[in-house]
């Protein structure tokens, strides 16, 4: 005779609420052998604790910090229960099977020697603050944003690891572009290090400009300290974003007229006299004057110009002061940006990207720290350039991640793209930034590229909001889960009016 479906349920019932019973019993404990790393327990019915959150554990009388680094449930074997089956003479035993997580992390604070069965909860804001306060290093600081697990405790980097070259990364929309303006502003105001954006989308055009509202003094502060200058095709004055063709490498300049040295020999030495005729009038004589009058190679590079297009490119120097490549040479812009997204055509974005890079490159002997920011990098040292500026621009990005550090060249990279960024410049950075990414395969190969973040902290972007990410590495003063703060200057370039989906009267 089968058992009637309402004792098995009322049976059922019992089983859970004895198992509830245990498992709400099990006690919030912590162990540790090395002092350092420790492992805990606690009851899968009170889930206060979180990855990448804080807690203390109490251990005859020691108080320690601590941060949970990888949570998970497992299933342990719990007592022998006997089930009571009506046709049977005697309860059927069975070995119940208890839910507990288990976690693990690191001791951030307090005595370092090891401890067994210590009382573990979750710590609140005001202790993570005061740790925070305590080991505030003696260089500048840069306050970005609050603990997203200890609101209202506010996150600093430290400035002094932006000698690391540091990765951005984070699916668009994530706010990637929105924070490394508040890191900007925070190293504009806080330090004197210099700063050169390559800036494709025009977000940083306003950089210089601080918000209505902003604290009178941050806004003097700012306004003394920045020295913020925007480079943009538009400009009338002296910041046009201008280039001459002198200013370009040799290869590059074969390069954008798609000349082969040896297989175009006659052109390409009528380029090389051109080149010299100019430098010889000291940058004098515009481009058409130099050609006319010449011999038939003379205006075969000629038509090849103008077939090309190259002629009309609008970035070439007219009687500008000084070409972009002067600025950069000449360190004239405490913050350099140069806005690529002012200039109309593709080539010119990368001809400019490459000629900025390449003249850091070149000057690396000034050994003056300088703060390299690539914001969309896919585009400027993709993994595999579809053209030869670009080719040469991502040659210059390599040189300057392997080898940039001991002359002061600091990269600063940004993408929503990661496994389309040059693996050689992103296996330089120490720095992890990483922001919203629902993508698990760009997820991993961040993971392996940064293989000393703890990996669940890792994972957890996929649940991160707007403004949310993972900093870790020299900036850091621990992995830590943020959410940005506000930035203090003006978002973007263009004035789109955002008011089109305003409700109707
Ligand atoms: N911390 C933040 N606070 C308020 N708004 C933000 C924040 N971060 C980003 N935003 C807004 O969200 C949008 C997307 O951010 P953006 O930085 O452009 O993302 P991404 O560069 O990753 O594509 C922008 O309109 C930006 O103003
Ligand atoms: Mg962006």
């Amino acid at each position: 005779m089968a058992d009637s479906p309402d004792s098995m349920s009322a049976q059922g019932e019992r089983y859970r609420e004895l198992r509830r019973q245990i498992e709400g019993a099990v006690l919030p404990l912590a162990t540790s052998v090395d002092g350092r790393h420790f492992t805990c327990q606690v009851s899968a019915h009170d889930l206060a604790l979180q990855v990448g959150g804080y807690v203390v554990i109490e251990h005859e009388g020691e108080t320690r910090l601590g941060q949970l680094l990888d949570l998970g449930l497992e299933l342990v074997g719990g007592p022998e229960v006997g089930l009571e089956a009506d046709h049977a003479d005697a309860p059927l035993m069975t070995t119940m099977a208890l839910r507990v997580v288990r976690g693990s992390g690191v001791v951030l604070h307090g005595d370092l020697t090891p401890f067994h069965d210590g009382v573990v909860r979750s710590a609140g804001p005001a202790r993570v603050h005061a740790w925070l306060e305590h080991i505030r290093p003696a260089r500048a600081e840069l306050e970005v944003g609050e603990l997203r697990l200890a609101p209202g405790a506010p996150f600093r980097l430290d400035a002094g690891g932006f000698d690391r070259h540091t990765f951005l990364c984070g699916q668009s929309g994530s706010g990637k572009t929105y924070s490394l303006g508040v890191m900007l502003e925070q190293l504009l105001l806080e330090t004197s290090l210099r700063i050169v954006v390559l800036d494709p989308n025009s977000d940083f055009a306003r950089l210089g400009q601080t918000r209505p509202g902003v604290d009178e003094a941050v806004e003097r502060r700012f306004a003394s300290n920045a020295g913020v200058v925007v480079r943009q095709a538009s400009d009338q004055g002296s910041n046009r974003l201008s280039l001459r063709f002198a200013d370009l490498d040799p290869r590059v300049q074969a390069a954008s007229l798609r000349l082969d040295p040896i297989a175009d020999r006659g052109e390409y030495s009528e380029l090389v006299a051109m080149l010299e005729r100019w430098a010889a009038s000291g940058g004098s004589i515009p481009l058409p004057e130099l050609l006319a009058g010449g011999g038939d190679e003379a205006q075969a590079l000629g038509l090849r110009l103008r077939n090309l297009g190259i002629d009309r490119w609008q970035v070439w120097s007219r009687d500008d002061p000084g070409s972009v490549v002067d600025d950069v040479a000449g360190r004239k812009s405490r913050c350099l940006v140069v806005d690529l997204g002012s200039l109309p055509t593709l080539q010119e974005k990368a001809t400019v990207s490459e000629a900025v890079l390449a003249t850091l490159w070149r000057n690396r002997g000034d050994r003056e720290p300088t703060l390299v920011v690539i914001d969309e990098a896919h585009n400027v040292c993709p993994s595999n350039p579809t053209d030869p500026i670009t080719a040469i621009a991502t040659e210059h990005a390599m040189r300057i991640a392997a080898e940039g550090r001991k002359y002061g060249l600091y990269l600063l990279v940004s993408t929503q793209r990661p496994q389309k960024v040059d693996e050689q410049v992103l296996s330089q950075c120490d720095n992890l930034v990483l922001m919203r990414m629902n993508s698990r395969a760009d997820l991993a190969y961040v993971g392996e590229l940064f293989s000393f973040v703890p990996s669940p902290l890792v994972s957890a972007a996929t649940e991160f909001g707007l403004g949310e990410a993972l900093l870790a590495g020299k900036i850091a003063s621990h992995p830590a889960l943020i959410r940005f703060g506000a930035r203090i200057t003006e978002e973007g370039g263009s004035d789109v009016p955002a008011d089109w989906a305003a409700r109707r009267p």
